[in-house]
């Protein structure tokens, strides 16, 4: 099940939207991170839907401490209910999937505070490349000295698991959307993968390389139901050279990108 369908799909789908309170976020993120000192520390998860990250931190991170920015209103409202504590902005930011009618280039909001941790698992893996540079040098900028800004990415060529499944990220993400469509070509959209540094897969069907999609001259339609971007570590690191890339853990398919204020 695609997260984006459990939103904005039928009522049978959306009831199963709990299921992206995902309490294995905390644990990722901690080890990334190499165990940080969590307590007293602000924490903006971005993108954070309804805030499994809190609720798997087992009170690590006090919900007080904790702000969670997201362009879906309704899991801002989903997540407040659970933690009234806690801090929840819509972030009322157009997003092709998430948001469709949503504000095109809206600016983060000014939350006030300063962040020690910024974390944001799996958000850019669902916005065009520029709006990726542009958030992350926002959200940059909104660090507290000695803070840090971890946000994860998908390696379309790298193989997760290999000891039981022998595919590509690519691959596998394209063995799920033909559950949807069983005449995909996968064969043909890996081989046209094949050396690309980034790529964008548009509705599980269509594959942009080294490209977003035809977003701008409006070839492709402004709204859609799933968008999934894939980034090479090698191309990451060219995009953020000041930051530390470090590989999956926890069995998870996400590389994480790490970039740190002085303190
Ligand atoms: C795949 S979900 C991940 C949710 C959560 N981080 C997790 O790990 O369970 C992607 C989330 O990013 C949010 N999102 C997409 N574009 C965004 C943007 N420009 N700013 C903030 N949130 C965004 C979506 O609404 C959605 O909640």
């Amino acid at each position: 099940m695609e997260e984006v369908h459990l939103w904005r799909g039928s009522a049978e789908q959306r009831a199963l939207r709990s299921r992206l309170g995902n309490l294995s976020r905390f644990a990722y993120f901690n080890r990334q991170l190499d165990y940080p000192d969590w307590s007293g520390q602000a924490v903006l998860d971005f993108g954070g839907n309804i805030g499994g990250l809190l609720r798997g931190s087992n009170r690590a991170i006090r919900p007080e401490d904790y702000y969670c920015a997201d362009v879906l209103q309704e899991a801002m409202t989903e997540g407040r209910s659970s933690f009234p504590q806690a801090h929840w902005i819509h972030f009322n930011r157009y997003n092709c999937s998430f948001n469709p009618e949503g504000v095109k280039d809206l600016p983060i909001p000014d939350m006030g505070i300063e962040f020690g941790m910024i974390l944001a698992y799996s958000v850019f893996t669902h916005t065009t490349r520029e709006e990726m540079k542009e958030l992350v040098e926002q959200l940059q900028a909104r660090l507290a000295p000695g803070g840090a800004l971890a946000f994860t990415f998908i390696d379309p060529h790298y193989t997760t698991w290999p000891e039981t499944y022998q595919g590509n990220n690519l691959k596998w993400r394209l063995e799920r959307a033909r559950q949807l469509n069983p005449n995909l070509d996968i064969d043909g959209l890996l081989e046209q993968s094949r050396g690309a540094a980034w790529c964008a897969l548009v509705d599980g069907t269509e594959l942009f390389v080294n490209g977003n999609g035809e977003w701008n001259n409006k070839a492709v339609a402004q709204t859609c139901i799933t968008y999934n971007v894939f980034y090479t570590v090698e191309f990451l690191q060219r995009e953020f050279p000041l930051a530390t890339i470090r590989p999956p853990v926890n069995g998870e398919m996400h590389h994480c990108c790490i970039i740190r204020r002085q303190g």
